[in-house]
């Protein structure tokens, strides 16, 4: 639901920050901003600032930030459309129902439409003669038609426009189908299938919607685009809060569920009769899936790969379901297989076996730590014992603890008392220095810098590219058109300055005002504060068009291999020169209307 944006502005024009913040801060003039404590974490020198210029909020202590809504819902506890109307009330303008406009729930309608053609023609392609090259691979692989048929799985032709050109016959936009993300516009203007010559899974929802698409290449294949080409986030999905499978498993899981790495794992797992296993989209598992999960069942089983990869993704999901109370078990499949590979070769039966064996976190983490130890040697024994000590030191169970001191003592004939005291020390630095995160949390309880963004670790020039994509657009608007030809949402790299980007290609693609509060709604609230921290940044006060260009480079890079180069190739001076036609014919055209 959402305020008409002329209310919105209304609301902020008659609420100017300084006056709506001043009652609860007492805030000092510096430069041209505002200094005071912070509301909303204890501190003695102060970093909040007030931004009357942009009507915006940062605290640079906690991270907390925003225009006037957000101060109001942060400091009185309101969510966003309580904080609109109050400050609505304060200043005497009516919110009135119609204001609620349902343009969003529209497109969502028109997205889940195509979506569910675009399999159809998948579908349908995947089955018919020129289709055979697709169906030949999935039943190469030991699928067989029941099981295509019941997951939908399609192919897409090796064409530019064949989805394109079916879609359009349908009588649907190309404004629909970008939403939706089945098609891309090149610099050109035109527009394009995004997925060619693959195999298409279609991604499907609890509620049995198509929510988006993730396409294999051909062996071989897989230069141009990748080995997968999904659906980056669009109005109706977000690959972070859905599981490839769910739709199936949520039926035949009450007792666990098999989580695995890949679409391919799931399906010839629940063709194998495993009709509880699900896949994270892409590689890393998050909180919301792990929420999800924690909804549907007790206990999850990791069955990932057991490469390097495969080990640091146990991990990271094995960390984020702790916090759940769900059972966690690990399981390594043999050989290093995938279990679509294990299951072709050793039969389901196998894997049964292997999954009634399957070892809990702690016996997983010492089999791995292993690693390229020599544990014959004297060095490689007490260099693996003191990895698996602290291993043995994460478990909060004291019995558990004993269970597997005793057990490596006896296999590497140390002393068991040695052992057990070593694990206590352990024990009691880790809880020295939780003790010291959790008073530290309390100080800082909402917001966390990194946390808004958690991808820029992963990608720490990219997202930083990103960030000043960003902060360009918001103070040069007129860039816009340039910035968008290069560079589509889509291929931003972290999906928060993706969703960010999006909406400012949204607003300013349909030549609207750009503004802090046209996030209120798409934002949380760390992330509210993370998008003001960017704008109000300096990054795009010095040379804004060789910034805007270089950070494009950088994302494209980064992400991207194939319109590379010929931004690389484009000078400066054209780029400028671009631009400064754009803007002219721009002008002309408001002269003349
Ligand atoms: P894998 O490379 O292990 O693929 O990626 P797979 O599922 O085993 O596929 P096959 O068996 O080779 O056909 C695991 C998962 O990571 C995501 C996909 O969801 C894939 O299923 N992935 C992988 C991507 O999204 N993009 C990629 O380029 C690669
Ligand atoms: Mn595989």
């Amino acid at each position: 639901m959402a305020i008409s944006e002329s209310t919105i502005n209304e609301i902020k024009y008659r609420n100017d920050i300084e006056s709506v913040i001043s009652p609860y801060v007492s805030l000092k003039r510096r430069g041209k901003n505002l200094i005071g404590l912070c509301p909303f974490h204890n501190e003695k020198t102060p970093s909040f600032t007030v931004y009357p210029e942009s009507g915006s909020f940062y605290c640079f202590g906690c991270g907390a930030g925003g225009d006037v809504f957000t101060f109001v819902k942060l400091i009185e506890n309101l969510d966003y459309i309580d904080a609109v109307r109050l400050l609505a009330e304060r200043s005497g303008i009516a919110v009135e129902e119609q204001d609620y406009d349902n343009s969003l729930s529209k497109l969502k309608e028109k997205i889940y439409e195509i979506n569910r053609e675009t399999a159809k023609f998948f579908h349908g392609y995947l089955m018919s003669d020129s289709g055979k090259w697709a169906l030949d691979y999935l039943t190469g692989r030991g699928l067989k038609i029941s099981t295509i048929k019941h997951f939908g799985l399609g192919a897409a032709p090796d064409s530019w426009d064949s989805l394109i050109n079916h879609l359009k016959n349908k009588g649907y936009s190309f404004s629909d189908m970008l939403a939706a993300n089945v098609i891309g516009k090149s610099q050109k203007g035109s527009y394009y299938d995004r997925f060619r010559k693959r195999v298409m899974f279609p991604i499907i929802d609890i509620r049995g919607r198509v929510i988006a698409f993730s396409g294999r290449a051909m062996p071989g294949e897989d230069k141009q685009g990748g080995k997968y080409v999904n659906t980056s986030d669009t109005p109706v999905y977000k690959k972070s809060e859905n599981l490839f499978g769910m739709n199936f498993a949520k039926n035949h899981c009450a007792e666990s569920i098999i989580l695995v790495e890949g679409n391919m794992d799931v399906i010839s797992l629940h063709q194998a009769g495993f009709q509880n296993t699900v896949a994270a989209l892409g590689t890393s598992f998050t909180e919301q899936q792990a929420k999800i999960l924690s909804r549907y069942t007790k206990e999850i089983i990791l069955t990932l790969d057991a490469d390097a990869a495969g080990v640091k993704a146990v991990k990271r999901a094995g960390d984020i379901l702790k916090n759940t109370g769900l059972k966690v078990r690990v399981v390594s499949v043999p050989d290093g297989k995938d279990p679509d590979e294990f299951i072709k070769k050793h039969g389901s039966a196998r894997f049964k076996a292997v999954l009634e064996g399957a070892v809990n976190e702690i016996e997983y983490k010492l089999l791995t730590a292993v690693g390229d130890i020599d544990v014959a040697s004297d060095d490689g024994k007490v260099k693996y014992i003191s990895r698996a000590a602290e291993i043995i030191a994460e478990s909060a169970d004291s019995i558990e603890r004993d269970v597997y001191i005793g057990r490596l003592s006896q296999k590497y004939g140390i002393s068991r008392t040695a052992l057990t005291s070593r694990v206590e020390e352990i024990r009691k630095s880790n809880a020295k220095k939780n003790r010291k995160k959790e008073i530290s949390n309390i100080i800082r309880p909402k917001f966390d810098n990194n946390a808004p963004n958690p991808e820029k670790r992963l990608h720490p020039s990219a997202s930083a590219a990103e960030e000043s994509v960003i902060s360009v657009l918001f103070s040069h608007p007129d860039f816009f058109e340039q910035a968008y030809d290069l560079l589509k949402p889509e291929q931003m790299i972290t999906s928060l300055n993706t969703r960010i980007y999006e909406k400012i290609c949204e607003v300013l693609g349909s030549g609207g005002t750009l503004q802090i509060s046209s996030f209120g709604e798409v934002l949380s609230d760390s992330q509210m504060g993370y998008l003001v921290s960017i704008i109000n940044s300096d990054r795009a006060r010095e040379n804004p068009l060789i910034v805007l260009k270089d950070s494009i480079s950088v994302i494209l890079d980064e992400g991207m291999k194939k319109d590379r180069s010929d931004i690389k190739n484009m000078a400066v001076d054209e780029w400028a020169e671009n631009l400064e036609r754009i803007i002219k014919n721009k002008k002309r055209g408001s002269e003349n209307g």
